[in-house]
């Protein structure tokens, strides 16, 4: 059980939540959710005690809490067993201290206790077996006997993030707390987490903005909106339902109570004059206690995503021939042929590690195809949102400072008014870089993008951290854009409104299907399809 005792959060003036107290009992699986930048990340981080309340709020925690760590790429050069050791820290460390105790050729007294103490705390921890049990999950989350002792670097980002996820099991933690572990994962992936996390006894929640997710796994939501934190029982669906309706009895029991109100005021100013001065008092009491419900603003808000383009390009975009690329002895994608135009919105789909970044980048030139020749069509000229945007805001500067560097001719009014459609107005504007949520930060890139008004939009992967309101204005944007559009994404919703052209990996090679996406999958027997049928 994890308990939460009457505390509060916020960043200077701006409260996140105020005086919550609330409880997750094992066996139950949480959603935390809330717009972009509503605090969850900083909540859970409450939750593991790495970031302190502002008040002098508690948190009781279980002893063993697991934590899913957010940097897939972090373990690259260490052997893939022991990344899973790791997860019990107190044993890891005893490791390390008796191998170099080990390597010294001669002890000192205090050192010979030292071992003797490092041995008995690897006793308690089951040191003895770890390696064992490391490779039972390990096996459990479908990696074969014969890798475990390979880098962390030989595996693909799914198979990495399932590591890290064994990383969080391995000390048989009864919390499990995860950070939206869907961003990076394919549908099969998330579809294996989804049954995974549904097997898990103990207390989990998890962050994520996947509507399809949080659907399938949880059994209660704990939304953060009004300043606080409210435990909703039931899916993500039953969430928005239920919170919706509980606004709209409050709105219509205030709109009841202003009518009496009137009515009441009525009477006392006709007769506050002098007679009847018993009623008047009564009545006065009445209105007192009639006062409507103060209803707090939501947090939740839409960015208003439009791209323009400066100068229009003519018909045709792109020429691609014969284009190979392969790593070692895998080949991405061998003699794809491609002719864009312009008004094709193309995504570019497929499993986790299959190219589609890959293709992207040497498509804009940012990386050398094996073969083939790729030609844009005159003054084609683009703007990129990669798949890892924290290389392209760096700390140190504020999110105003950091897009002025990309105003044009229209001024700095200019750059104030995308600010403010991104959701950064006032204050917001002036906020750090490196204090910038994830769906923050991929709302500061879309802004550059919406004032360079390139005629060619490439993305890789622009979801990911972002809220369904901001994945539906950026689906909006997207789909009225009258340029030509790139888009490597997971999620069928934005996919689905944006495609007009789909490139699929498939085993049998990369298709190029002309269509939308539910086209896409009546022709194309998918696996997922009777996934979504499913929902
Ligand atoms: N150290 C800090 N100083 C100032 N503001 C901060 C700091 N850390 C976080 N914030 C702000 O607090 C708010 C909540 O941040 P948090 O990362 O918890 O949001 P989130 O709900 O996880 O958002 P997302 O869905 O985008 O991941 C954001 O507006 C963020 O900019
Ligand atoms: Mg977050």
């Amino acid at each position: 059980m994890i308990t939460v005792n009457e505390v509060t959060k916020g960043f200077g003036s701006r409260t996140l939540f105020d005086n919550v107290s609330v409880k997750f009992s094992p066996g139950y699986r949480y959603g935390l959710t809330g717009p972009n930048g509503a605090g969850k990340s900083t909540f859970m981080k409450i939750l593991t005690g790495e970031v302190e309340p502002t008040n002098n709020g508690t948190v009781g925690r279980p002893a063993r809490v697991g934590v899913l760590k957010q940097d897939q790429f972090a373990y690259d050069n260490e052997r893939i067993v022991d990344t899973v050791v790791m997860g019990n820290e107190v044993l890891w460390n005893a490791f390390k201290e008796r191998e170099e105790l080990c390597q010294l050729t001669e002890l000192s007294e205090a050192q010979m206790l030292r071992l003797g103490d490092l041995e008995s705390i690897i006793a308690d921890e089951n040191g003895y077996t770890a390696e064992f049990e490391a490779g039972e999950i390990l096996r459990g989350i479908g990696i074969p006997d014969d890798q475990h002792e390979n880098l962390m670097s030989t595996l693909a980002t799914d198979y990495k993030f399932r590591v890290l996820l064994a990383q969080a099991l391995f000390a048989g933690p009864q919390a499990l707390l995860l950070d939206e572990p869907t961003n990076h994962l394919d549908l099969e992936s998330i579809h294996w987490l989804e049954e995974f996390l549904c097997d898990y006894e103990g207390v989990l929640i998890v962050i994520s903005h996947d509507r399809h997710f949080l659907n399938s796994v949880c059994t209660h939501i704990a939304d953060i909106d009004y300043d606080t934190i409210i435990v909703y029982p039931g899916n993500y669906d039953d969430m928005v339902e239920h919170k919706m309706q509980a606004r709209q009895s409050i709105e219509a029991d205030n709109r009841e109570k202003a009518k009496k109100i009137a009515q009441l005021q009525e009477f006392v100013s006709r007769f506050a004059a002098g007679q009847r001065s018993s009623q008047v008092q009564s009545r006065k009491k009445e209105i007192a206690r009639l006062a409507p419900q103060e209803l707090k603003k939501s947090n939740i808000q839409r960015p208003y995503i439009r791209f323009e383009q400066e100068k229009p390009l003519g018909r045709e975009i792109l020429r691609v021939e014969g284009l190979t690329k392969g790593f070692d002895d895998k080949v991405l994608f061998k003699d794809f042929r491609l002719d864009v135009y312009r008004s094709d919105k193309i995504a570019i789909i497929g499993s986790n590690g299959v190219g589609k970044t890959t293709l992207l980048r040497c498509l804009i030139g940012e990386m050398e195809p094996d073969k083939g020749s790729i030609k844009w069509g005159d003054n084609a000229s683009w703007s990129y949102y990669p798949q890892d945007y924290h290389q392209d805001i760096p700390n140190g500067t504020t999110a105003y400072d950091w897009l002025m560097q990309y105003m044009t001719d229209e001024g700095h009014q200019f750059v104030r008014s995308v600010l403010g459609r991104m959701l950064f107005s006032g204050d917001e504007a002036q906020k750090a870089t490196e204090a910038l949520s994830g769906g923050e930060a991929a709302r500061l890139l879309m802004a550059r993008m919406m004032m360079q008004k390139n005629p060619i939009l490439v993305f890789d992967e622009p979801t990911n951290h972002l809220d369904l309101e901001a994945v539906n204005a950026l689906g909006e944007g997207l789909s009225v854009f009258p340029g030509t559009v790139f888009v490597v994404s997971h999620d069928r919703d934005l996919i689905s409104d944006v495609a007009t052209r789909i490139l699929s990996f498939t085993p049998e090679g990369l298709v190029d299907f002309s269509g939308t996406y539910p086209e896409y999958l009546e022709t194309h027997r998918f696996k997922e399809y009777s996934r979504i049928s499913r929902r």
